[in-house]
This record gives C-alpha cells, sequence and structure tokens, in this order.
C-alpha cells in the first residue's frame, strides 16, 4: 500500500499572527505544485491569520494542543470546539515539550485523540524516548508503552486515519538528527505495535512521521525509508525555502 507522504510543520511558540499571515502567503505560493500532504501547525493566536492566508491552498492548519474537555472552568486551556470553530483540521497531541514541560502524560494523551476525533480532528501522536532511555536500551518497552496509551479506547477506523510522530527527545532541537535506520527501526517497531492491537490493515494505513532535526539536506533520505511516511519539522518550517524543500519530496 502506498500511503501519501505527510509533512508538518511545528512552529511552536514562533511568530505572531501578522508574522504568519506573511510567511504564509509566501509559502502557499512556494509548495502550490507539491502533492504530499502539507501542515502548519501554528501557536493558538495564530490560527484565524493563517486559515485565512491558507485558503484554498494544499496547506492545512493544525493546533498544537488541545484540552481534552468541551468547556468548562478550564484557565487558559483551549477546546477542540473552540479549534473547529476556526477551521482546524489537525493538533498535535503529547509533544515531548508539552510532557517534558507541562505534565502531559500517556493518560492525558489518550483523552485529548478521543476528544479531537469527537471534533472530526486528527490528531498527531507524538512519541518518543529520552537519550538516557535510549542509552539504558529501553526505547522499544518506552515507545510500545507510548503507543498503546495514547491509542486506548480509539477504534480500527480512528487508527487508520491519524497520524504518529515518532520524536526522539534527544533529536529535537539539538541538530542531531536520528539516522535514517535510527528513525526506521522505531517506525517500524510503531508500525508493529499498531499492528499487534488493531490488524495488518490498520497498521499499514496509519501514518508514521519522524521528527528530530529534520533539515532540507536530511530529510529526502529519512522519508524514503519504508516506514518513514513524512515528517514533523520544527526550525526548519520557519523557512520557506527550507521547508519548501521537505514538504516537496518526491521518491
Ligand atoms: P526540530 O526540527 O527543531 O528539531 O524540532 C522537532 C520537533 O520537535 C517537531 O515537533
Amino acid at each position: 500500500m502506498s500511503r501519501v507522504k505527510v509533512i508538518a510543520g511545528n512552529w511552536k511558540m514562533n511568530k505572531t499572527p501578522s508574522e504568519a499571515a506573511e510567511f504564509l502567503s509566501e509559502l502557499r505560493e512556494s509548495v502550490k505544485d507539491i502533492k504530499n500532504d502539507i501542515i502548519a501547525a501554528v501557536p493558538f493566536v495564530c490560527i484565524p491569520a493563517a486559515v485565512q492566508a491558507v485558503s484554498g491552498s494544499n496547506i492545512k492548519i493544525a493546533a498544537q494542543n488541545m484540552h481534552w474537555k468541551d468547556k468548562g472552568a478550564y484557565t487558559g486551556e483551549i477546546s477542540g470546539g473552540m479549534l473547529k470553530d476556526l477551521g482546524i483540521e489537525y493538533v498535535i497531541i503529547g509533544h515531548s515539550e508539552r510532557r517534558e514541560y507541562f505534565a502531559e502524560t500517556d493518560e492525558t494523551v489518550n483523552l485529548k485523540a478521543h476528544a479531537a476525533f469527537e471534533y472530526g480532528i486528527t490528531p498527531i501522536i507524538c512519541v518518543g524516548e529520552s537519550l538516557s532511555q535510549r542509552d539504558a536500551g529501553i526505547t522499544a518497552e518506552h515507545i510500545r508503552i507510548q503507543v498503546k496509551g495514547a491509542l486506548v479506547g480509539l477504534s480500527a477506523e480512528q487508527v487508520s486515519s491519524l497520524i504518529i510522530a515518532y520524536e526522539p527527545i534527544w533529536a529535537i532541537g539539538t541538530g542531531r538528527t536520528a539516522t535514517p535506520e535510527q528513525a526506521e527501526e522505531v517506525c517500524s517497531l510503531i508500525r508493529e505495535t499498531v499492528r499487534e492491537l488493531y490488524s495488518e490493515a490498520v497498521s499499514e494505513a496509519v501514518r508514521i512521521q519522524y521528527g528530530g532535526s529534520v533539515t532540507a539536506e536530511t530529510s529526502s533520505v529519512l522519508f524514503s525509508m519504508p516506514d518513514i511516511d513524512g515528517g514533523l519539522v520544527g526550525g526548519a518550517s520557519l523557512k520557506v525555502k527550507d521547508f519548501t524543500i521537505i514538504a516537496g519530496y518526491k521518491k
């Protein structure tokens, strides 16, 4: 089965709404002939400007987080309903920075994944090991636990449509990209875990990205690996030229 590659930019806490609009107006021209799926995950406050700037283009807008409740006394939080109303189609869930700095757990990741589907938003679920876990030889075990925890109670149809991003923490923002073999090994393990939990068909449908210091130089070898269906790109997604090269991957 051939899966369509999906390349997402995770802007993290970068760009103001006006900067986002300007950047995306340039990017939409630059990527207009690319056939891969292209996503920009922008800060909450940039969403209205971003959705407007990419209207009618091949770029989709994602949020970088959401709460699992519909509404209520959760000061500072944003619900799936609010995001859907703004035109959001994807949401990053469980990024390692959220797990590390904002106490996200496999359990809250799972709650958020369910909530995203309730609003017709596709989750991009992040998993990844720390350097000490890799050095201790427990990467596979850790990744399996994260994947299983994230997917609890989701249907085969839901899992077939979502995206899992493998982002080794030691590779994020460090300039130390995983080798294509290291990335493939874990992405293939994620697919195997999905096969065990669901079926061959679901595991062949789910798209798995690699993220962690992806650059215009490293992306094509990574994306050519059999179980890597694209990338979740941080730093390099903030530059039109670099992100266009990365998103424009061709076999
Ligand atoms: P960098 O590409 O900057 O390493 O960030 C990766 C990442 O965390 C994307 O979600």
